[in-house]
């Protein structure tokens, strides 16, 4: 994305709703923001809405009501294939689930965004030779090296393994956001800091939005949110009044 198309924010949301199809209404956030290149330590309970927030972000999931600008992007009134295509071109995004490509080896996964925007392969090489090798440059730096040479599938790698092939995929062909949902659960204490100043080092310029329940990883980042001080969708599951009471008259 080029300086002129920078939007002075990354993340813009304004009164968002998002209600899930059974009826539960997962997000109601007044206000949430990302800046450029900002590193976001994003933490809450278990359901609180983290990944819900994150798949909105992503444009995964398309808001109940409410606007949600993503590098500049009105996500709140776009297409689900216009929202697919900026999310190949310009984010990187390791999902809670992963989502690898069982049966596709090591490189072919972290080069799978290269097939669905051409922007972003022409970004990370001009041939297919020279993205190869910034897939293994990747994969080196998450000690995955041994794995890479080895060719397998990706269906024959542990968790904490598939979890930093996730993140190479997140991370190849400079994207302008990189979104992160619970990537170093299945990490040992070790492996997770070296994780973390890889991901952020290889990030560059990229904005950050990482999602854990470890609180001791927030010393990596610049600001910390709560979701629970921003969610208020718990607050307002009343939907009608307790029996007995009338309902209150208009003013
Ligand atoms: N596919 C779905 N259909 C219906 N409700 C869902 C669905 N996915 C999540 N929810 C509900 O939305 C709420 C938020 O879930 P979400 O997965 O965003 O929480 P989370 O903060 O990411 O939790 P965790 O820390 O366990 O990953 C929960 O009440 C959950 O039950
Ligand atoms: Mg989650």
């Amino acid at each position: 994305m080029s300086t002129e198309q920078t939007p002075a924010l990354c993340v813009n949301i304004q009164d968002l709703e998002y209600t899930w199809a059974n009826g539960v209404r997962a997000l109601s956030i007044r206000h949430f923001s990302v800046l450029p290149s900002e590193r976001l330590f994003l933490h809450g309970p278990s359901g609180s809405g983290k990944s819900t927030l994150l798949g909105v972000i992503a444009g995964v999931f398309a808001p109940t009501s409410g606007e949600a600008t993503i590098l500049g992007q009105p996500f709140h009134s776009m297409t689900a294939a216009a929202r697919d295509r900026l999310r190949a071109d310009a984010m990187g995004v390791i999902f809670q689930q992963f989502n690898l490509v069982p049966y596709l080896n090591l490189v072919e996964n972290v080069l799978l965004p290269c097939r669905f925007s051409r922007d972003r392969a022409e970004r990370v090489g001009a041939t297919d030779a020279k993205r190869i090798d910034k897939a293994l440059h990747l994969l080196n730096r998450l000690g995955l090296e041994e794995e890479a040479k080895a060719n397998r599938p990706a269906a024959e790698l542990s968790t904490g393994q598939q979890q930093r092939v996730a993140a190479a995929r997140a991370l190849i062909g400079s994207p302008s956001l990189i979104i992160a949902d619970e990537p170093t659960s299945a990490l040992d204490a070790e492996t997770r800091d070296t994780f973390i100043a890889t991901l952020l080092s290889e990030a560059q310029q990229a904005a950050v939005l990482f999602v854990s329940h470890d609180a001791s990883l927030s010393n990596h980042f610049d600001r910390l949110v709560a979701l629970d001080n921003i969610n208020f969708s718990q607050d307002e599951r009343v939907v009608s009044p307790p029996l007995n009471m009338p309902a209150r008259a208009e003013a």
